[in-house]
């Protein structure tokens, strides 16, 4: 049997895609490898969000020069959102890629696999109009935390991002589709499902939109845990809230990117909300769900962005409790609205990001110091890194390891927290 290696770049959509590859390569003969050495196909799901990711998939391909000329008859291809943006570029600058593949396309991945075999260099990046979803094998393993993309694309157009040209308009799955992959998911082994989509609370595939296939996911009964990522603050809707405040299987925890503190800023990011409406936002779930949790993205160093603007941010970080965050410089995307405009040198990007970065860090130490002593349920979903131990995570997401026998694995357990570390909690299963 042949052997494909996929090294996936990016967001968690990009996870389950690779998985989705992975089942349609499997259907046509090739096993999964870890080993790239091994493979008689190399697949890099790629990234495009920032310049510093497109940046790695052209010096992977570089070192992957050697391994082709030990083995001429090896493939690479190129999937992702760098695969969307750039096309047939790819084949212009990297020799040795053979198949370019966007995201709207995979299910075509193992017809175009087979046409590279015969010595063709493919380029599939247009967007058909049936649906990869309904194409793509069934799933076929199933983590114990499993990912569901319900959701693709964006029609927000924020000035700074790609996403609405790479993964194109917005597009939810028919919520009776969802629901027989969460089904099987859950025979497969899956005890938590979280749904994805660039824009996932906009999901409109059902009569009750995200809060609808909330509550129709919850009924299914292994399924012990949902979450879902990524939303836009635009369409935390009442119903939404509601189902946090009720719905026992929805984790108390949110990521809810904010990307900047100042309202001018927002407005040249065409946010379209305000900071007093985003804190709103975040008081309205926590009086629904009192113990919930928030993380969020940040830009620094957005075109026009003062000094004032940055404080209104660094502000914002200290201010709204976040449990975790992520922050990037802003870096321009060709195409994108905001890549035209003056922008703020890098040497003030580093410094604003460094500075941000400590104020969400102390966030999220204090976050995480109001753990000591306390007992939380832990999904087990993997070995530990010791013998002997499980790890997983708490319904705030963040990662527990404890002594535990095996047989716990797929089981929400009690863990009494003996001590906190900066990015994870260790504890003791309690009796
Ligand atoms: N530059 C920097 N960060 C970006 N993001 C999206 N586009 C850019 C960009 N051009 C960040 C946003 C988004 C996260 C996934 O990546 O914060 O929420
Ligand atoms: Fe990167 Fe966005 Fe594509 Fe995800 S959707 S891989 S974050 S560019």
């Amino acid at each position: 049997m042949k052997q494909v290696f996929v090294k996936t770049y990016g967001c968690q959509m990009n996870v389950y895609d690779s998985a989705r590859m992975t089942d349609a390569l499997a259907e046509a003969g090739y096993a999964p490898t870890g080993n790239a050495g091994d493979a008689d196909l190399i697949l890099l799901n790629t990234c495009h969000i920032r310049e510093k990711a497109a940046e790695k998939l052209y010096s992977d391909l570089g070192r992957l020069a050697p391994l082709k000329a030990r083995k001429p008859g090896l493939k690479v291809a190129v999937a992702g959102c760098i695969a969307q943006a750039e096309g047939a570029e790819i084949l212009r600058r990297a020799k040795g890629v053979d198949l370019v593949v966007g995201p709207q396309s995979y299910h075509r991945l193992p017809a175009l696999v087979a046409e590279a075999e015969r010595g063709a260099r493919p380029v599939a990046t247009e967007f058909p109009a049936e649906s990869k979803f309904d194409r793509l094998p069934r799933i076929r393993q199933a983590g114990i935390s499993a990912y569901l993309s319900v959701q693709e694309g964006c029609d927000k157009f924020c000035t700074f991002c790609v996403v609405p040209y790479t993964r194109g308009a917005e597009f939810s799955r028919p919520e009776a589709a969802v629901l027989e992959e969460a089904r099987l998911l859950a025979d497969n082994g899956a005890r938590e499902i979280t749904l994805l989509g660039q824009n996932v609370n906009a999901y409109h595939g059902g009569p009750g939109g995200l809060a609808g296939l909330i509550r129709e996911i919850a009924k299914i009964p292994p399924i012990r845990r949902i979450r879902y990522t990524t939303s836009h603050p635009l369409d935390v809707n009442s119903d939404l809230i509601r189902v946090h405040g009720d719905e026992a299987k929805l984790m108390p925890f949110l990521h809810l990117p904010v990307q900047s503190g100042a309202d001018s800023i927002l407005a040249a990011m065409n946010r379209r909300h305000t900071v007093a409406e985003y804190h709103r936002i975040l008081g309205r779930l926590r009086a629904a769900r009192p113990d919930i949790a928030f993380s969020s993205d940040f830009i620094v160093g957005f075109p026009g962005e003062t000094d004032a603007d940055f404080a209104a941010t660094l502000a914002l970080a200290r201010d709204a409790g976040f449990a975790q965050a992520y922050s990037f410089k802003y870096s321009p995307r060709p195409g994108t609205p905001a890549a035209g405009e003056d922008q703020v040198p890098d040497a003030v990007k580093t410094a604003r990001l460094a500075e941000l970065q400590a104020a969400l860090e102390e966030s999220q130490r204090r976050f995480n110091q109001g753990f000591a002593g306390r007992v939380v349920n832990v999904l087990f979903d993997r070995a530990g890194r010791h013998a002997g131990q499980l790890a997983g995570r708490s319904p705030w997401l963040q990662p527990v390891h404890a002594a535990a026998p095996e047989r716990l694995l797929g089981s929400e357990v009690a863990v009494a927290v003996a001590a906190v570390h900066a990015n994870s909690l260790a504890g003791e299963v309690a009796a």
